[in-house]
């Protein structure tokens, strides 16, 4: 199966999910968040990490839609950090997969309020999960760890200090450890749980994922250089014109590129303790160093 395929069959479950998941209700007061926090999340995205949930639980053996409500859930808490990163007050973006930003088209009152909407909700539908308690409390503790302030929060607190200086290589790992890996951490942490992963497979899980991340982040910082917005669905350029601090201001286009290519070459090696077919996140590692949106 081709790795497009992979991620269009993991999409099409997510998709099917998600609008029986978010809000419809027509009540008053809160029709306009239920509409922003719907046109948020229903409007394209890779669906990167709730595949990474999804494949995880099947390369332990287990069914992927096991884990399904878990891959829900992160792809809400993903959704929520960028509405708020596009905000006027963090990265001031005003298109997103391919459409207006949540704020422009809904203003950035409900904006807020809808990022807010879907984090909560992540956390509720993590509690919905058809698994043993003990591994839903594990999850969610898991999960909140990972999106908080010693993981995504806290790497985007240090994006947004790091924007206009020279940061060092220490600042720069921390942050994208933070805002960008620790999602794709928590996505095998979940994908494991559900798949009720070995103390061995979570840690090779943990580190396929680290690894991931930075590729992936090296990547992104990359294509907002170089990438085409009508494919990346987003704006380039955005970074330098924010000055922010990332791989491509320290090190250069060809050496983050060299980087991102170590980094993905660890994140295979990680793969190689699992006896189940690990072939699709092998091809995913690749996928994500090779794409152009
Ligand atoms: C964008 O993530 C945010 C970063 C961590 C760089 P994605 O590129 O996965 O965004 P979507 O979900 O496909 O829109
Ligand atoms: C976003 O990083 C990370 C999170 C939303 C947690 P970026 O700011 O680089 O993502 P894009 O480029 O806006 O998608
Ligand atoms: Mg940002
Ligand atoms: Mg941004
Ligand atoms: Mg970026």
């Amino acid at each position: 199966m081709s790795i497009e395929k992979m991620l269009k069959d993991y999409s099409d479950k997510v998709n099917t999910k998600l609008q029986q998941l978010l809000p419809k209700s027509d009540a008053f007061g809160i029709s306009d968040i239920a509409e922003a926090m719907r046109y948020s999340i229903l409007s394209g995205g890779k669906r990167i990490r709730p595949a990474l949930t999804m494949e995880f639980c099947s390369v332990c053996g287990e069914r992927p839609e096991k884990a399904l409500l878990l891959a829900c859930a992160i792809e809400m808490i993903h959704t929520y950090s960028l509405i708020h990163d596009d905000l006027p007050c963090m990265d001031d973006d005003n298109m997103r997969r391919g459409k207006p930003s949540c704020h422009i088209e809904y203003g950035e009152a409900t904006a807020l309020l809808a990022g807010d909407g879907l984090l909560t909700l992540s956390f509720e539908t993590a509690a919905l999960s058809s698994l043993q308690p003990d591994a839903i409390v594990r999850a969610i503790s898991i999960l909140s760890g990972f999106a908080g302030y010693k993981g995504m929060i806290g790497g985007q607190m240090i994006d947004l200090k790091s924007e206009g200086k020279d940061i060092d290589i220490n600042t720069l790992n921390d942050m994208i450890l933070g805002k960008t890996c620790a999602l794709f951490r928590a996505c095998a942490a979940l994908g494991c749980i559900a798949g009720s992963a070995d103390a061995t497979q979570c840690q090779a899980a943990d580190d396929y994922a680290k690894y991931l991340g930075l590729t992936f982040q090296i990547v992104d910082d990359i294509l907002d250089v170089t990438g085409d917005p009508d494919k990346l669905g987003k704006n380039t350029g955005k970074d330098a014109q924010q000055e922010k601090s990332n791989y491509v201001t320290v090190y250069g286009i060809d050496k983050a590129r060299k980087i991102a290519e170590q980094y993905n070459f660890k994140a295979k090696e990680a793969l190689k303790i699992f006896d189940g077919d690990t072939s699709k996140l092998l091809d995913l590692a690749d996928y994500l160093l090779k794409r152009s949106m």
